[in-house]
Parts: C-alpha cells; sequence; structure tokens
C-alpha cells in the first residue's frame, strides 16, 4: 500500500506542476481524491494489528497532498492574475482621442455681439416671424402695392398675401401694435430677397433697430450710431449720414463708417472713398406711426436696419458672402469671439 501511495504522490505532484488555472488544479484534485479512496479501499486487508498505524500514515499523506494543493492554488492564481493583467494592459503612452470642439458660426458671432452692444443701451430682443404677410412686410411699413419702392427688395411670394419677409422691418409694426411707447426693441432675423451674387444671398440676416418715444430726434440716431461704430469695431471708428429713401422713414439716410481696413484714407475695400456703407435709418414715418396706433404728434421714433452678413464682412475681412453658407469647417474654425 504505501509503494501505491507513494507512486499516487508522484503521479499527481508530476500533473499538479502543469496545472495552469484554477479549473484543472480542481479537477486534478477530484482525481486525486478519487484513486486516493481506491488506495484506502485496501485497508480491510490489513491484519487488525497494523490498521491504526496505518491509518496515521494515510492521514499524514492526505494533509501532505492537501498543503501541496494549497500551495498550487496559490502559484496557480498569482498565474491567472498575470495573464489577466497582459490581456487588460492598456498602453498609456499612446496618444489620446482628440475631440474637435465646435464654435460659433461668424454669423451668430457678430448678431449676438451686436446683441451685447445695444443691449447695453437698453434695447429689448424681439424676433418676428419669418413667413409675413404682404401687410407687415410692405403695406403698414407705407409701401403700398403700386409702390415704387417694392422693387427695391424682390420678394418670394408664398401666396397673394404671404411671402418670406423681405426685411425685418416687419417686426417694427409687430411691436408697436401690441406695445404702447416708449418703445426701444432690437429685432435679428432671417431675411429673403431673390438676390445672389458676391455679395448678396437669397437668404441672409438683419438687424433691427426701433426706438420710439417723446422728442426722439435724428441727433440720437446720431449719438447712438457713434456708440455703436466704436463698441463694434474701434474708438476711432466715425459715422456718416447720407440722405436716402426709405418709404417708411422720412427723413431717410444711408450710414456709412470709416472703413476698417484703411482708417478713411482710402483702399480697395472702400474702393478708395474711405467710407463703407452699413446701414439704412431713418425717422419711423408718421403714416407709419398713425398705422399702428401710435400718435405722431406725441412721438417720434427712429428705425435702423443693418445686414448682419455684412457686418462681419467687414469685421472679418470677408470678401466673398457665399463662404458664410458653404459651411465648411476650415473656413468656420478661424472665427473666435
Ligand atoms: N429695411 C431696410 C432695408 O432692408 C433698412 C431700414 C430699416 C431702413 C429701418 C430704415 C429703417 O433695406
Amino acid at each position: 500500500m504505501q509503494q501505491k501511495m507513494d507512486a499516487l504522490k508522484a503521479e499527481i505532484l508530476a500533473q499538479m506542476a502543469e496545472t495552469k488555472t484554477g479549473r484543472s488544479l480542481y479537477e486534478l484534485k477530484l482525481k486525486f481524491q478519487a484513486e486516493l479512496k481506491v488506495v484506502m479501499a485496501g485497508m480491510k486487508d490489513l491484519p487488525k494489528e497494523e490498521k491504526p498505524a496505518f491509518g496515521k500514515i494515510v492521514n499524514a499523506f492526505k494533509t501532505e497532498m492537501e498543503e501541496a494543493f494549497e500551495a498550487r492554488a496559490v502559484v496557480v492564481k498569482e498565474m491567472e492574475m498575470q495573464q489577466k493583467y497582459a490581456s487588460e494592459r492598456v498602453d498609456i503612452s499612446m496618444p489620446g482621442k482628440v475631440r474637435t470642439t465646435g464654435a460659433l458660426h461668424p454669423i451668430t458671432l457678430v448678431k449676438n455681439q451686436l446683441i451685447d452692444v445695444f443691449a447695453g443701451m437698453g434695447f429689448k430682443v424681439f424676433e418676428g416671424p419669418e413667413v409675413e404677410t404682404d401687410y407687415y412686410n410692405f403695406t403698414a411699413l407705407n409701401t403700398p402695392k403700386d409702390h415704387p419702392a417694392r422693387d427695391m427688395q424682390d420678394t418670394f411670394y408664398l401666396a397673394e398675401n404671404l411671402l418670406l419677409r423681405t426685411q425685418t422691418s416687419a417686426g417694427q409694426i409687430r411691436v408697436m401694435e401690441k406695445q404702447s411707447p416708449p418703445i426701444k426693441i432690437l429685432s435679428p432675423g432671417r431675411v429673403f430677397r431673390s438676390d445672389d451674387d458676391a455679395t448678396h444671398s437669397p437668404m441672409f440676416h438683419q438687424m433691427e433697430g426701433l426706438v420710439v418715444d417723446k422728442g426722439i430726434t435724428l441727433c440720437d440716431l446720431q449719438g447712438m450710431l457713434a456708440e455703436f461704430a466704436k463698441k463694434m469695431f474701434t474708438d476711432s471708428t466715425k459715422v456718416r449720414l447720407r440722405p436716402s429713401y426709405f418709404p417708411f422713414t422720412e427723413p431717410s439716410v444711408e450710414v456709412d463708417l470709416s472703413c476698417s481696413q484703411c482708417g478713411g484714407a482710402g483702399c480697395r475695400l472702400c474702393k478708395g472713398t474711405g467710407w463703407i456703407e452699413v446701414l439704412g435709418a431713418g425717422m419711423v414715418n408718421r403714416h407709419v406711426l398713425e398705422n399702428c396706433g401710435v400718435d405722431p404728434d406725441e412721438y417720434t421714433g427712429f428705425a435702423f436696419g443693418m445686414g448682419i452678413e455684412r457686418i462681419a464682412m467687414l469685421k472679418y475681412g470677408i470678401n466673398n458672402i457665399k463662404t458664410l453658407f458653404e459651411n465648411d469647417t476650415r473656413f468656420l474654425k478661424q472665427f473666435e469671439d
């Protein structure tokens, strides 16, 4: 029996040295226990007096083997851990994934800057609808159906009296109908005209301003524009008013700023004149006030409207309006607040 145990020990220890996983070690242990049972079955054939001594030997053998299994279990567990570490290894020297961050579109940037400038002067933002009725876009703005000024703005009609607004001035009427003076609003938004070349796009953005109160004069408009020019461009930017015509303002003016590129000396951008036209403005025509139920003998007001693309093009030196709508990220990436 001793021989059998020795043989079993040699066989199990040899196989144990080969085990690499907890599972194979466990299976080996089951096999050992089964074979030990077979060996121990031989005990019944031993003479009675030899049994206790042999019992001790068997117990010692069992303990020895159990210790061997436990020791191997520690080794195998370590091996398994190492293998797990190796398979889950992260190469911390590998460059990380760079996420590209988005940025505001130059139109949005300029729109926000304009709102900031005018909000600082007490203007509140009002946004009117893009689909307008003929009445709000033209008739109420002193531009009846047969008025030649309608030709100034090639209009996209959706139906007989429904159109895509050609100017944010339509918002003036909506505000004055609802609100009584004093009024000081800013109305940014998309406008549409059937017009398409390097400096015109069939869809573009305007920023409208309207101030109505007692005793408002052209001087107030001029002072406010001077402030706007300084804040939006530079401290030395000058403002020039030229007589013009809009059906909804009287008198009407075109507003020029001293050229941001040459400072007024004359260059290609300002075509040698030193001035760049940026917006239309004027004192609100009394017919327009009347159309909205505002008494023109009590109240006066001024309005102005500028193209946001035009301001962006001047500010950032962009010479083709199309680049603002192509959404080429190489172009858009260049603008920061
Ligand atoms: N609505 C005019 C345009 O689109 C601009 C303007 C606004 C002129 C307000 C005067 C007063 O050309």
